[in-house]
């Protein structure tokens, strides 16, 4: 197709470039007929410039600009002017001119639009996903997939600078157990076998080190079979990054000033030298979880002692059995919020949902504890007062739980509910370090001890004597990064030694012929002097969610699946031919309640 080809954008023109004859290539984003007059705002993904199609226009000019619509693609041709004052628009970098047209071609014509092309589509999401062409063309989404794009060279160019080689990975590989369920990708050359989807390139990463590449990196795409929710997806992407000959120190000194670079390159955001270390149980203890919002200062105080000296019959239950725990938090006085029953009430359906039978609560009136629980605490004003730090018109909210993690989550639930409706949390980045993780958790359904992060990081030393006789008692050599309240990295330590890797996986629950038939690969390296090796993944899409202040990690994704785990755009999951299936040898076993899905 013969057309007048761009020679500016629809973002670079100034004042500067008045008297110019100038081609533009874009999209109608608005069309204004006054009359004789024209005025169409033609976007691309610069900007947008105002073109006018003045009433001097001959008729074949004036008759093309008549037909023009929406989203129509066109071609301009036309020479820069000022705006007249009065038109002038300081907002758009292009408000101070207008392109005069001399000559319109369009390109291509648009059917009636879904929805609006706007800054931010407000249309219902699974629209937005089955257009997502058009929905991408938004402003809004258009902004987000460029920070993506800065996002990962800023990652590139930092990592590249210090020696590390990117290193692409197999997207098919040998299903291991990793946590969740693996995508399989049937073999048509060998019937009955599978390739799975990498949930992440763990194992391969760990063989590169036994191969001598010391600094690896990738932007790895990553796929698990798992329910998705606003921050998670069925595919995602993450930074992996691997080193060898490093301790722990190493590897969060890296992250620390690679964000550091990345915010300051992107954002031109300064973020701390270092990020605040908190180990995982000072962080449920304070916070009442794993990923504290470090953005708002509320924090849980242990409240055992006190609830001991109290004559509250709930607590001293949940401290009988030595296990439990008591823990309490001040919300603090607001303008504009009145801790009403009903909000109470509403913190207290926060708290059960982790577990919590109760929210116990008292407030503060008078420089006395008032109403509530604080029957129970007669004559100990003073000292809840002032070992909560409590100030007039606070309210205290305590929960207490035989089970110490879960008096520990609940009330953390109400912290964040508080921090939200409170509007206590500032706008900001607070990164922080959660470390000294415990390496095994216990599965009550399945009884037995897993992997709290996966079975290839390293025990502290310390506690190496004691790993098969005390289990649970272990903590590993892992980290996460926590920013804003979401758990967006994850690493630790590997172990680089056949004997202690298998003791982790008979740990595990998986014999020493289980181990070797799914794990055997990684064994075998380990016998060819494997490298000392520790390493992290940040993920990709949920930092740029963060960045961007989104909450749902789809508005930094070009084409994500919906929260059922479908592409509302290609429609996929979709059944194939019967041809393909017997190529590969399937036949579908369609669960009995549910019709065959057509
Ligand atoms: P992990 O499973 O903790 O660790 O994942 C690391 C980071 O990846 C991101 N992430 C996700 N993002 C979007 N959707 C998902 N479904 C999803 N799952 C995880 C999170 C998370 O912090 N191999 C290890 C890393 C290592 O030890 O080096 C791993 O994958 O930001």
């Amino acid at each position: 197709m013969v057309f007048s080809q761009r020679t500016v954008t629809c973002g670079g023109l100034t004042k500067a470039d008045d008297g110019k004859r100038v081609v533009l290539n874009g999209w109608v984003h608005r069309e204004r007929n006054h009359g004789a007059i024209f005025f169409i705002n033609l976007r691309d993904r610069y900007g947008i410039t105002q073109v006018v199609v003045a009433d001097d226009a001959d008729k074949e000019l004036s008759d093309t600009a008549s037909k023009l619509k929406m989203e129509y693609c066109i071609s301009v041709t036309g020479t820069v002017r000022l705006r007249p004052e009065g038109m002038i628009n300081l907002e758009m970098s292009t408000g101070e001119i207008e392109v005069k047209a001399e000559k319109i071609e369009i390109l291509s014509t648009c059917a009636t639009l879904p929805f609006m092309i706007e800054d931010e589509n407000k249309a219902r999401e699974d629209l937005r996903l089955k257009y997502r062409f058009l929905d991408l063309r938004c402003s809004g989404m258009q902004k987000r997939i460029a920070l993506r794009h800065y996002f990962v060279k800023a990652i590139r160019d930092f990592l590249s600078a210090r020696d590390f080689y990117e290193i692409e990975t197999p997207t098919m590989i040998r299903s291991t157990p990793e946590g969740a369920r693996d995508f399989l990708v049937p073999s048509r050359l060998y019937p009955g076998k599978f390739y799975a989807l990498p949930q992440s390139p763990q194992l391969m990463k760990q063989l590169l080190m036994c191969s001598g590449f010391d600094k690896y990196f990738q932007i790895a795409r990553c796929y698990r079979d798992e329910d998705a929710r606003g921050d998670r997806q069925l595919e995602f992407t993450q930074l992996d990054l691997e080193m060898s000959f490093v301790q722990r120190d190493d590897v969060l000194a890296l992250m620390e000033q690679l964000f550091c670079h990345v915010f300051k390159q992107i954002l031109d955001y300064d973020l701390p030298v270092h990020f605040r270390r908190i180990a995982y149980k000072d962080a449920m203890n304070q916070y009442g979880c794993d990923k504290p919002d470090l953005r708002f200062e509320v924090e849980m105080k242990d409240f055992d002692a006190l609830a001991a000296k109290s004559t509250f019959g709930a607590f001293h239950e949940a401290l009988a059995s030595g296990k439990g725990a008591v823990r309490a938090l001040v919300a603090p006085k607001t303008e504009g919020v009145e801790f009403t029953r009903k909000y109470i009430q509403e913190l207290e359906s926060a708290a059960k949902i982790y577990g919590a039978h109760g929210l116990a609560w008292m407030k503060v009136a008078d420089g006395k504890l008032n109403g509530g629980v604080s029957k129970y605490f007669e004559g100990m004003d003073d000292e809840v007062i002032s070992s909560l730090g409590a100030g007039e018109g606070d309210m205290i909210c305590i929960v207490a739980h035989p089970q110490w993690k879960k008096c520990c989550t609940s009330l953390g639930a109400v912290r964040s509910k508080l921090g939200k409706d409170l509007k206590l949390i500032r706008p900001s980045f607070e990164f922080c370090w959660i470390i000294d993780f415990p390496l095994f958790s216990y599965n009550e359904d399945k009884g037995h001890w897993e992997a709290e992060h996966h079975m290839f990081s390293m025990p502290q030393d310390r506690f190496i004597p004691t790993l098969e006789s005390d289990p649970g008692s272990v903590l590993g050599d892992l980290y996460d990064l926590v920013l804003n309240g979401y758990e967006v990295a994850s690493g630790s330590i590997r172990i680089h030694d056949v004997e202690l890797q298998r003791k982790i996986f008979r740990i595990c629950n998986f014999s020493d012929e289980e181990a070797e038939e799914k794990f055997g690969f990684l064994l075998n390296a380990f016998r060819f002097g494997p490298p000392p090796h520790g390493g992290i993944a940040p993920g990709v899409d949920r930092l740029v969610m963060i960045i961007s202040q989104q909450e749902s990690i789809h508005e930094v994704i070009a084409f994500p699946k919906n929260t059922f785990g479908v592409d509302p755009m290609d429609g996929s999951p979709e059944t194939v031919d019967q041809k393909q299936l017997d190529e590969l040898h399937l036949i579908i076993n369609y669960p009995k309640k549910e019709e065959k899905q057509s």
